[in-house]
């Protein structure tokens, strides 16, 4: 792997690695080994064109972790704010000498676009762009379903016959893109959640179920995982939006509709949350609720992602013994 750009081209066998990779990671912090020697010389670049907190600050945190250095590049404050290219940025970073450019973009294909260019030879990791795709939030999110359904047995393990319904913006969500795209290389079952104006083009051929109404969608699937996203007003037209109140009656997770869930369901949210709106504080602090956790697990899925691209090293997982 050279890059990681996408989830939708990503095959079952190299999920399942990254996501073991990812509990050799997280088994290293347990031990109480904080940084481990893996990039050390390497330079990583966080290249934030959008703003970010969790993405960022764990991108920046698995980096440290395996002794890269890191550089915070964020488009507010930079040359960019004075009309400065993608192109002429990702060529600055080249003469700075970055093995690793984490990008987050508003733009749909930045980061493959960055990747294919040739004015950079760094492998790149995809932080979010646009409304395409957030490789790096479905993993930690797949990570967290495993570990919640598998506990320490889940090495090697995939998502095969876990019912996973997603609730919102679809139409604006990278995260759900990602999320079914992996889930269906996992073997899960994604259903989608929407009111009729937040659903994208060409969902219906995507390989989900889809719903219109939430309390049809929980009876009848009795999920596993209830992923409910963000609305996100910064990128959508007041026409597409019901108004808040009803947004919330319809499609939030509210605590009559937690308290319906099956005893083993789990409510997951990828951040930041519209508490109120999308999801009620009941059901973002339910012991059900595993917001922090996917937090946690996303330094381990990022330290994983950074040392499969960076390191050039195999994976505990590949070694032979002698
Ligand atoms: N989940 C997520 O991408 O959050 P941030 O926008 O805070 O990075």
């Amino acid at each position: 792997m050279r890059h990681l750009l996408d989830t939708r081209t990503l095959s079952r066998d190299d999920a399942i690695l990254i996501l073991d990779t990812a509990e050799d990671m997280a088994a290293t912090q347990q031990r109480e080994m904080k940084k481990l020697p893996t990039l050390r010389g390497k330079s990583v670049v966080n290249l934030f064109f959008e703003d970010s907190t969790r993405t960022r600050i764990s991108f920046e945190a698995a980096a440290k972790r395996l002794s890269a250095d890191v550089i915070n590049f964020s488009a507010k404050g930079s040359s960019v704010s004075k009309g400065e290219s993608l192109k002429d940025t990702a060529q600055t970073l080249q003469a700075i000498g970055a093995d690793g450019v984490i990008i987050r973009h508003p733009a749909s294909g930045a980061a493959s676009r960055l990747a294919s260019s040739g004015w950079i030879d760094a492998g790149v990791l995809n932080a979010g762009d646009g409304t395409h795709e957030h490789p790096t939030q479905a993993l930690l999110d797949a990570f967290t379903m495993r570990r919640r359904l598998h506990g320490d047995a889940s090495r090697g393990q995939s998502l095969d016959g876990v019912s996973v319904v997603i609730v919102g913006d679809i139409a604006h969500s990278r995260v759900a893109r990602s999320n079914l795209w992996l889930l269906n290389a996992l073997g899960a079952k994604v259903s989608l959640v929407a009111p009729e104006t937040l659903l994208p083009f060409g969902v219906r051929e995507w390989p989900v179920t889809l719903y219109h109404s939430l309390d049809d969608a929980l009876a009848t699937e009795r999920p596993d995982v209830v992923m409910m996203l963000r609305i996100q007003t910064e990128r959508m037209h007041a026409a597409f939006f019901p108004n808040e109140r009803e947004y919330a009656r319809n499609w939030g997770l509210d605590d009559a509709r937690l308290a319906r869930l099956t005893e083993r369901a789990i409510v997951m949210h990828p951040g930041p949350m519209n508490r109120g709106l999308e999801i009620s504080s009941g059901a973002a602090d339910s012991p059900r609720s595993t917001v922090l956790e996917q937090v946690a697990n996303g330094v381990s899925v990022r330290m994983a992602c950074l040392f499969l691209l960076l390191s050039g090293e195999r994976p505990q997982s590949e070694r032979t013994e002698g």
